[in-house]
């Protein structure tokens, strides 16, 4: 297979490679640009992060978790890349020295280009845009300094990539699979075992950490219409390769809990490769979207080959590993339905930012004249799918909206779930935290400061 796109200014082709060649082996052992790190190899360091650009704009992204494929007719730019062909310092590399920004340096690359990128894109919000980002020896509050002292200095000109020429940004290239939507339903009909890949923020890991050999393989970013949000009037309907940066805004609109829960997702570097639609079809207990989506009350929207069909979103998770969703089958798109917001997202995890959820809880209650007219609440962690608390629901609904109904639903929730103990928490712990997330949504209705990021000294 060959991949044409552009690498800090200069057009190139990848010929012969695999296509699940990541671009941090590509460009560390083909093209010898070793200024890229490796740390972890699976997402979780930042150390490997290069600014990739294509028609939506530019952001930093884990080259270690990035197959090449995914880079077609896009433009790159790696740590190499970010001084001026003249050898002048990017403000944020000047900026890193004057304030001590590095030690032992092997994180810097990697928080050079996320700067980088966050200063050609106006973003001052460091401490989230650099929270995937690891560093061990230096600290972060010089290099908050130092992204803080370069933020207002005037972009580069070298940085504004520009995209390959249009014959290089022929997506056939980098896929073996028809490009249009009805082709492709059709094409993966008949190709059911391929492995589908949207952003490979887990598809990666089966390579990088279980050395799978993933067989054939279709890059969904190739594939038209997939990608983006519609809203309207009564619904708001999401493309299965939107990223979940690109639903922050959209949900920071209607509906703010949800996306102050995508703000907590891994790292931006995450969020700008990871799909909604790869979040819910993994299926996993633990992923964040579903739990959001089910109280949001979803429906999930397949389809195969020239069939499609509807479910809510509650019935696709059926058992652990096991989904609603026949072989060359995919999903399109999700729908919710567009009114007024009451919900509300909690995620226990043990590091504020960049960690998977322990336990995550979506409440979705509505009141009417003192009493719960609908209760819809879902848990990710506390069981083997993502999964409503049926019980904790009949506990609320039509009752008097009060501490006394809140705690009896607590009570209920211990025959909705028998969590397990695993590294990230106990059963027990699971479950009185869960039960507490039910007594913080109704406290927090009551106006009582209930997040951590409220409570001052
Ligand atoms: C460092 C790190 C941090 C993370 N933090 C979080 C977190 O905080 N919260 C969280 O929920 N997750 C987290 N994840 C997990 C991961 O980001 C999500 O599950 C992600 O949304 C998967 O989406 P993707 O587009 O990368 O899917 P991929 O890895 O490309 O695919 C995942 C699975 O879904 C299938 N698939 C993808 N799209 C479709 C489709 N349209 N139709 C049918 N099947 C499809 C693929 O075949 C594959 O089986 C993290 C991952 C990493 C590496
Ligand atoms: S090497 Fe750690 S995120 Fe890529
Ligand atoms: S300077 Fe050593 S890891 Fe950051």
């Amino acid at each position: 297979m060959n991949v044409s796109f552009r690498l800090n200014g200069e057009d190139v082709t990848a010929t012969d490679v695999s296509p699940t060649t990541t671009l941090l082996d590509w460009l560390r052992e083909t093209r010898g640009l070793t200024g890229t790190k490796e740390g972890c190899n699976e997402g979780d360091c930042g150390a490997c992060s290069v600014i990739v650009t294509d028609d939506s704009g530019a952001r930093p992204l884990n080259a270690c978790i990035l197959f090449l494929p995914q880079l077609q007719g896009k433009a790159i730019r790696t740590v190499e890349g970010i001084s001026a062909p003249d050898g002048t310092l990017h403000p944020v590399q000047q900026a890193m020295i004057d304030h001590h920004g590095s030690q032992c340096g092997f994180c810097t690359p990697g928080f050079i280009t996320t700067m980088a990128a966050n200063h050609l894109n106006g973003r001052t919000d460091h401490d989230t845009a650099l929270a995937g980002n690891l560093c061990r020896c230096t600290g972060y509050a010089p290099i908050v300094r130092a992204a803080q002292a370069a933020q207002s200095a005037p972009v580069p000109d070298h940085m504004h990539d520009r995209l390959p020429q249009p014959s290089g940004r022929n997506p056939q290239e980098a896929s073996s699979h028809p490009t249009t939507l009805d082709d492709f339903a059709d094409w993966y009909a008949a190709n059911p075992d391929t492995t589908l890949i949207a952003g490979a923020t887990d598809v990666g890991l089966w390579v990088t950490k279980q050395m799978r050999d993933l067989g054939q393989t279709a890059f969904l970013t190739h594939v038209d219409g997939l990608r983006g949000v519609t809203v309207r009037d009564d619904t708001i309907t999401i493309g299965a390769m939107t990223t979940l940066s690109d639903l922050h805004p959209v949900m920071a609109e209607h509906h703010p809990a949800f996306a102050e829960l995508i703000r907590r997702y891994g790292s931006a570097q995450v969020r700008n490769a990871a799909t909604i639609g790869g979040n819910v079809a993994n299926g996993s207990p633990i992923g964040d979207g579903p739990p959001a989506l089910i109280a949001l009350d979803a429906t999930l929207h397949l389809r195969h080959g020239g069939r499609t069909r509807s479910l809510p979103i509650a019935d696709f998770f059926i058992d652990y590993g096991k989904q609603d969703r026949q072989k060359g089958e995919f999903l399109t798109h999700i729908t919710l339905p567009r009114g007024t917001d009451h919900l509300r997202c909690y995620k226990l995890s043990k590091r504020f930012d960049q960690d998977i959820s322990a336990v995550c809880g979506c409440f979705w209650i509505e009141v009417a004249e003192g009493a719960v007219k609908t209760a819809r609440i879902a848990f990710g962690g506390m069981a083997a799918t993502p999964k409503r608390a049926a019980m904790a629901e009949a506990a609320l609904t039509g009752q008097p909206w009060s501490e006394d109904t809140a705690r009896a639903a607590m009570a209920a929730l211990a025959q909705d779930f028998t969590p397990l103990s695993d590294m990230r928490a106990s059963a027990a712990y699971r479950m009185e935290a869960a039960q507490n997330m039910l007594l913080r949504a109704w406290s927090e209705d009551q106006g009582a400061p209930t997040s951590v990021l409220e409570v001052r000294a």
